[in-house]
């Protein structure tokens, strides 16, 4: 049984899980799954040089919070032994559906929350975890089972969202500012109105802080923004602000490193 923030989390994507919202197409359609993925990789392109999908090949992964599984899907297209976990029953259907439409098999998926992974320690070759960590109601054991799981030397890839972004001022503005409630803060309005509730934003300095107690090495950082639509509200002067503000103003916070060999 999860605590109540998380039983709230999983009601939340429950519902819906990400990126589902971008089809209008039936559910479990090839065109349903099809629309997921090409919009996803329109405007998030980045992810293919992230994850780097193809070098997981025969390797034991792990993703965390699998959602509708697009990435989960290249994993076992490249042929990683892919195990896939996530909060809600919703975003297991979606991707056993998914995975059966192209007689595709992984290792295993299942429901499991990111603060208790139930995998041996340093098992996995490659952790993976887009957008979900930053959700669960205690971050940093989630971070912590991550770290238990990846094998000495295995790698680390996690997306979280950014605090210093320009999205958090947008959301503090509309939700803070705007309605008069001058004493919150951009984490307030991040917390209660991003997504499902409870939904926190790091810094890179955050992260670093985090990481002190695992000891790891090639830590490297990256900062994105979902690529603008044409025709999106604002989208010129979004776009223009996407090329002249620095990368630190962006949304996503990516981060990877490797886990440090156990000393002898
Ligand atoms: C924004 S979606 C991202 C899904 C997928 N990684 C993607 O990029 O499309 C967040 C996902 O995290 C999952 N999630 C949230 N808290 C979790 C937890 N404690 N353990 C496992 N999954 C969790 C949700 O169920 C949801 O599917």
């Amino acid at each position: 049984m999860e605590n109540s923030t998380n039983q709230r989390v999983k009601q939340y994507w429950n519902q819906g899980s990400c990126g589902t919202e971008r089809t209008s197409k039936e559910k479990y359609s090839q065109e349903y799954f099809t629309e997921i993925e090409e919009f996803r990789y329109q405007y998030e392109p980045y992810i293919h040089t992230f994850a780097q999908f193809t070098r997981w090949h025969n390797k034991k992964m792990l993703e965390v919070g699998i959602g509708a599984g697009t990435d989960f899907l290249q994993f076992v297209r490249a042929g990683a032994q892919a195990h896939g976990v996530d909060l809600t029953e919703e975003a297991i259907a979606n991707v056993e559906q998914r995975l059966s439409l192209y007689q595709l098999s992984a290792q295993e998926i299942k429901v499991t929350n990111a603060e208790k992974l139930n995998y041996p320690d340093n098992y996995f070759d490659l952790t993976y975890s887009w957008g979900v960590i930053h959700h669960t109601d205690n971050m940093e054991q989630a971070l912590a089972e991550i770290y238990r799981v990846t094998k000495p030397g295995g790698r680390v890839k996690i997306m979280i969202y950014n605090a210093h972004s320009l999205h958090v001022l947008y959301m503090y503005i509309r939700h803070a500012l705007l309605k008069g409630k001058i004493f919150k803060s951009p984490r307030w309005a991040i917390y209660h109105y991003q997504e499902s509730y409870a939904t926190k934003v790091y810094t890179k300095t955050d992260i670093k802080k985090m990481l002190r107690q695992f000891p790891h090495y090639n830590l490297r950082f990256y900062y994105w923004n979902q690529l603008i639509r044409d025709g999106a509200k604002f989208a010129s002067i979004r776009k223009l602000l996407h090329k002249i503000l620095p990368k630190w103003t962006r949304w996503y916070l990516a981060f990877e490193f490797e886990k440090s060999p156990v000393q002898a």
